[in-house]
C-alpha cells in the first residue's frame, strides 16, 4: 500500500503513543503506531522504532511484555521515559526508584551524539517519572543529565545513547510541546539516524484515505451529519472527492443554537462545493428550544441537547430512507480519548459521536470516521490541502451543544459568596488601588482535574491589561471559592447585582448571537481571528445596580489543544469598539472580558 518510509511508535499505554505519531507526521514522515503484542516481524518494513512512555507501567516492577527481538532487528531504537529505562534495561543497565521528577527540567548535553544536532548545550525539557537509570548499560554513554533548576543535583543518564548499535533514549518527554526542542530532537532521530524521507503529506493521506473510503462504501451511500465545523466539513469535502458527489448524503440540523446566520451560511457552502445534491436541511430550532424550556440547570441542558440531537438524527434517518448507507462521522483523535481536563467536553461528546445506535453501527461496520487519528491542526492542512479556503479551515471550534452552553439560565436566587471572600478581595485589590466585587451566580471550572462549580469575580478601575492574568492568579489564591476573573470594560463596576430568573428562550438566543456577531467581526477587523483559539460570548442574566438584564462577557483563549488555556491579550482599541458596540445592545447591563487561565476556569462558562 504505502510507499513511505515510515516510524513505528509502540504503544504502553496514556496518549502518548498518538502525540508521537502526530509529530513524527508533522515531520512529513509516516508514524504508525504497534502494540507491545506486536511480533518482531511486523517491525520490518519501519525504518526505526520509537518506545513510548507509560503511564502504568514501571520498568523496574515488571519485566514488561513485548517481543525483545525487536531489539535484534538492524534499525535505530528511540525509548522515551519508560521506553528509554526498556532499553536500559535490555542492555544490562540498572533501574530502579530513586529520583522523581515532574514539570519542567534543564537537560545539559554531554559529548557530541547526532541525537542532539543544533541543540544544546542547555534544553528545557518535560519530565514526568518515578524510575530512574542509575546503571548505564555497557556501550552506551551518557549523552545528557537533567536539573530540576540551575543549583539542584543532577539526575544522570537523562539522554543515554550508543552510536554503534544506533540505540538512544530520553528519560523526559520530547513529544510534548513544553519540551521546547522536542521536534529537533526527532527529527534528528527520524530524517537523520534513521535516514526517513520526508515525503508524506496530507495530500497524500487524503488520497489514501479516499482510497480506503471507496474500498469500504463500494456502491454504497454515505451518510453524514454536517455541522458546519471544520471537522465535519473536512471530513464531507473528501467523502465527496472520494466518491463523487452522488453518493455523498449530508444532512444539516439547526438546534436553534447555532451562531447569527449560521446555517444558512453553512448550507451555501456546501452547494457551492458541488455537495448540494443530495444535502437535507433541518430545521429542528422550535423542539430544542421546546425541550429547553424552563431549564437552568447546565448539566440537564447538556443532556437536553444531546438526547434532542439524536432524536432529530434519528426521525431524518428515517424519513430519509438511509438503509443500505455507511454512517460517517468527523471524529477527530481528542474526541475518542479521555482527555483529563476536558473529560466533560468527551461526555457529551460521547452523545453525538458514541451513542449506543452508533455504536451498534460501529459494531456492524457501518461507520467510517476517516479523520479518527488527527489532532486538529492536522485536519486544518488537510482542509488547506483539500482547497478548502482560509477562512472555513481556521473557524474556531464550536461545542456541540452551541450557545446553549454560552447563555447562562438563572432560578433567580443570588449565590451567596464565602463567609471571607469579600474581605480576601479586597485585600488583593485594595493596595493596587483597583475594585472589585464577585459576582452571585455560579460558572463552571476546572481545579486539580475536577470540575468545580464556582462564582466569578469582576475587577474595575484601571488595571494594567499585561498585569490581569497575574492579578487573576492571585486571585484565585487567596479568595476562596471563585474560579473566575473578569475585569468590567465599562470602568464603572456596580455595587449591587442581582440574578434573574432566565432560561433558554429565543429572544436571549438572538441577543448572545448579536453579540457574538459582534465580537467575531471585530477579531476579523484587528486580524486576530487566527491568533485566538476560541472566543465565546456569554450571557449572564444579571442586572447591575438597577440597569439591564444580561451581563455580557468576552472569552478570548489561547490555546494548543483546549486541555489548557491562557487568556488572549486584545488591543485596547478593539475592547473600546466592543464595549461600545455590545453596551449599545438592548438590555445588556454591562460587559467584561474574561482573564482566567484553564486551569482554574473552564474555556465555556456554562
Ligand atoms: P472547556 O469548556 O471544557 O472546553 O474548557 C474545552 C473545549 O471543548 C469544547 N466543548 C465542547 N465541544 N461538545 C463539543 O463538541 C461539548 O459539549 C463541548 N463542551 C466544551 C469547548 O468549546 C472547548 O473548545
Amino acid at each position: 500500500m504505502s510507499s513511505h518510509d515510515k516510524i513505528a511508535v509502540i504503544d504502553f499505554g496514556g496518549q502518548y503513543a498518538h502525540l508521537i505519531a502526530t509529530k513524527v507526521r508533522r515531520l512529513s514522515v509516516l508514524a504508525e503506531i504497534l502494540q507491545p503484542e506486536d511480533r518482531a516481524e511486523a517491525f520490518a518494513p519501519f525504518k526505526g522504532i520509537i518506545l513510548s512512555g507509560s503511564p502504568a507501567l514501571s520498568a523496574y516492577d515488571e519485566d514488561s511484555a513485548y517481543d525483545k527481538r525487536i531489539f535484534d532487528l538492524p534499525i535505530p531504537i528511540l525509548g522515551f521515559c519508560f521506553g528509554h529505562q526498556e532499553i536500559a534495561k535490555h542492555y544490562g543497565g540498572q533501574v530502579e526508584h530513586t529520583q522523581r521528577e515532574y514539570g519542567p527540567a534543564i537537560l545539559e548535553i554531554r559529548g557530541q551524539s547526532p541525537i542532539f544536532k543544533g541543540l544544546g548545550p542547555e534544553e528545557t525539557v518535560w519530565m514526568s517519572h518515578g524510575d530512574t537509570v542509575t546503571v548505564l548499560p555497557p556501550g552506551f554513554q551518557e549523552v545528557g543529565i537533567s536539573l530540576a533548576a540551575k543549583d539542584a543535583p543532577p539526575h544522570r543518564n537523562a539522554a543515554i545513547a550508543s552510536e554503534a548499535m544506533r540505540r538512544y533514549g530520553f528519560q523526559y518527554h520530547p513529544e510534548v510541546d513544553d519540551t521546547l526542542n522536542g521536534e529537533a530532537m526527532l527529527r534528528n532521530f527520524v530524517v537523520d539516524i534513521c535516514g526517513c524521507r520526508q515525503d508524506w503529506t496530507m495530500d497524500l493521506f487524503g488520497e489514501e484515505e479516499g482510497a480506503r473510503l471507496r474500498e469500504k462504501a463500494g456502491g454504497r451511500g454515505v451518510f453524514l451529519l454536517a455541522s458546519g465545523g471544520v471537522d465535519s466539513t473536512v471530513c464531507a469535502v473528501l467523502l465527496g472527492r472520494a466518491l463523487g458527489p452522488r453518493q455523498v448524503h449530508l444532512l444539516h440540523i439547526d438546534n436553534g443554537l447555532m451562531r447569527k446566520g449560521e446555517s444558512a451560511q453553512v448550507v451555501a457552502e456546501f452547494h457551492k462545493r458541488g455537495l448540494g445534491e443530495n444535502l437535507h436541511f433541518a430545521d429542528a430550532s422550535g423542539r430544542f428550544l421546546g425541550a429547553l424550556e424552563g431549564v437552568v440547570e447546565p448539566e440537564k441542558k447538556r443532556r437536553i441537547i444531546g438526547d434532542t440531537f439524536i432524536d432529530v438524527f434519528r426521525d431524518e434517518a428515517s424519513r430519509l430512507d438511509l438503509s443500505g448507507c455507511l454512517l460517517a462521522q468527523g471524529t477527530i483523535y481528542p474526541d475518542t480519548v479521555e482527555t483529563g481536563g476536558t473529560r466533560r467536553a468527551d461526555t457529551i461528546k460521547t452523545h453525538h459521536n458514541r451513542v449506543p445506535v452508533i455504536e451498534e453501527m460501529i459494531r456492524q461496520g457501518l461507520v467510517v470516521e476517516p479523520l479518527a487519528e488527527l489532532y486538529k491542526v492536522e485536519v486544518r492542512e488537510l482542509g488547506e490541502a483539500l482547497g478548502l479556503p482560509e477562512d472555513l479551515v481556521w473557524r474556531h471550534p464550536f461545542p456541540g451543544p452551541g450557545l446553549g452552553i454560552r447563555l447562562l439560565c438563572s432560578d433567580g436566587v443570588p449565590t451567596e459568596a464565602a463567609p471571607d471572600a469579600g474581605d480576601a478581595l479586597k485585600r488583593v485589590l485594595e493596595p493596587l488601588g483597583l475594585h472589585g466585587g464577585i459576582l452571585p451566580v455560579r460558572s463552571v471550572g476546572v481545579k486539580a482535574d475536577l470540575r468545580s462549580y464556582e462564582q466569578p469575580v469582576m475587577i474595575w478601575g484601571g488595571l494594567p491589561w499585561s498585569g490581569a492574568e497575574a492579578l487573576a492568579a492571585r486571585v484565585f489564591q487567596e479568595v476562596p471559592g471563585v474560579n473566575r476573573c473578569a475585569v468590567d470594560l465599562t470602568g464603572k463596576g456596580f455595587s449591587t447585582a442581582r440574578p434573574l430568573a432566565a432560561t433558554v428562550t429565543r429572544e436571549r438566543l438572538d441577543l448572545l448571537r448579536e453579540a457574538d456577531a459582534l465580537v467575531m467581526e471585530g477579531l476579523r477587523r484587528h486580524g486576530l481571528y487566527r491568533t485566538v483559539w476560541q472566543c465565546p460570548t456569554v450571557l449572564v442574566p444579571l442586572e447591575l445596580d438597577g440597569r439591564g438584564r444580561e451581563f455580557v462577557v468576552i472569552r478570548p483563549v489561547l490555546s494548543e489543544r483546549a486541555m489548557t488555556a491562557r487568556p488572549a491579550l486584545l488591543p485596547p482599541a478593539l475592547l473600546e469598539e466592543l464595549r461600545d458596540a455590545i453596551m449599545a445592545l438592548p438590555g445588556v447591563s454591562g460587559a467584561a472580558v474574561d482573564v482566567t487561565t484553564k486551569p482554574p476556569g473552564t474555556i465555556e462558562w456554562e
